[in-house]
């Protein structure tokens, strides 16, 4: 991968841009050593996993500590230009490399979940948003699929030496801002803009890990913002909030409402659709004090009568 590097303003052994590491407590379980770069107007990032994607806290250690021979997959992102196209026209695209050091060749799928390899860039619109379906050869419009960078939300990660969010250092709440601020320079949905400009509200680097979308705010029914907070933000929002077309990025509490019988059904019905990846799935059955099913279960509003149950 170190053509992918220099191309993107990395040095030719990946270093350069802004680096954290942390482990991805809610969508992948992996420690991730991210890096990300800003070149003119393009922007680039690679992220390698560490570890096995089961949560372990010591994923983040290992990410820290970026050993070659703990590397399992190095995945990358580019907001760039397509090659003989309008270069004023960038777009999001996916690349993995097979381990993450300087000879790693690129490769079309992989296996983030540990339930086997799937495909590149199928697997990453699950949760970057997007579409991709060409018929025949791939037009400039197929390959613009609309994809998002993801906010770096950080009461989801936990940290070297098994800290949360609480623990992070001025200088490490610096460096996961600049993150955010190459999120935002993506284009990304507007439901992501939404959500980085509602945590620096404050000014800084400093992180409100209590922030509300105005239209889930209802001063006569606080529980709107506590589902919002709890099973919303922790098991849907991971990867709704990329999904363009203000339908179901459940940035609104509206949105959400007039779904009401299709999520009972995805998520409480039998099927089990929803939340719809392992580590998600894990954390929102496995959640206590608050059970976010239970609190799915029992929120009721004017017009959503509660479900009952969600078992
Ligand atoms: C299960 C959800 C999920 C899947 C599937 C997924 N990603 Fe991500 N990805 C995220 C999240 C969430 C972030 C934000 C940082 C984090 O949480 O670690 C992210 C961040 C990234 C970043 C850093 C830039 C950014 O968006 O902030 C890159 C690069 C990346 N992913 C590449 C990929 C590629 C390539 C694929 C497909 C092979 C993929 N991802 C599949 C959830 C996912
Ligand atoms: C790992 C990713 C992921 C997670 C987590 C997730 N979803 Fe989804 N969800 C999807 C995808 C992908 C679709 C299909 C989107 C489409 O049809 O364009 C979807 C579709 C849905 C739909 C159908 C919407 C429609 O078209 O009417 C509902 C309802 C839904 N999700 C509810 C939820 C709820 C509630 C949660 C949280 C408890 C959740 N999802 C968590 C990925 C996810």
């Amino acid at each position: 991968m170190g053509t992918w590097w220099t191309v993107n303003g990395f040095g030719s052994g990946g270093a350069g841009g802004v680096r954290a590491s942390y482990l991805n407590n809610n969508d992948l379980g992996f420690g991730r050593d991210m890096h990300c770069i800003q070149k003119g107007q393009d922007l680039a990032c690679y992220v390698t996993n560490y570890g096995c994607p089961d949560q372990d806290p010591k994923n983040a250690d290992l990410a820290a500590a970026a050993n070659p021979a703990d590397r399992v997959a190095t995945v990358t992102m580019e907001y760039s230009a397509v090659e003989g196209q309008d270069p004023k026209r960038r777009i999001v695209k996916f690349f993995v490399y097979k381990g993450g050091t300087i000879d790693s060749p690129l490769i079309t799928s992989a296996d983030l979940d540990g339930f086997g390899d799937k495909n590149v860039p199928q697997l990453c619109l699950n949760c970057h948003g997007g579409q991709y379906s060409p018929s025949g050869k791939p037009s400039i419009d197929d390959i613009d699929m609309k994809s998002s960078f993801r906010e770096f939300d950080l009461p989801s990660f936990r940290y070297t030496s098994g800290r949360d969010f609480t623990k992070l250092t001025p200088q490490e709440l610096d460096t996961f801002k600049a993150l955010n601020d190459v999120v935002v320079a993506s284009q990304p949905s507007d439901p992501i803009k939404q959500l980085i400009a509602g945590w620096y509200a404050g000014g800084g680097s400093t992180f409100n890990d209590k922030f509300v979308p105005a239209q889930w705010i209802d001063a006569a029914n606080p529980l709107k913002q506590q589902l919002y907070l709890g099973a919303v933000a922790q098991s849907c929002r991971t990867c709704h909030v990329a999904f363009r077309g203000g339908d179901i990025d459940w940035s609104t509490y509206s949105q959400f409402q007039r779904r009401r019988s299709i999520i009972n059904l995805y998520v409480c019905g039998s099927s089990k659709i929803m939340p719809h990846a392992a580590i998600t799935y894990i954390n929102f059955w496995g959640s206590r004090s608050p059970s976010l099913p239970n609190q799915l279960a029992q929120f009721k509003a004017s017009d959503w009568t509660a479900f009952g149950t969600c078992k």
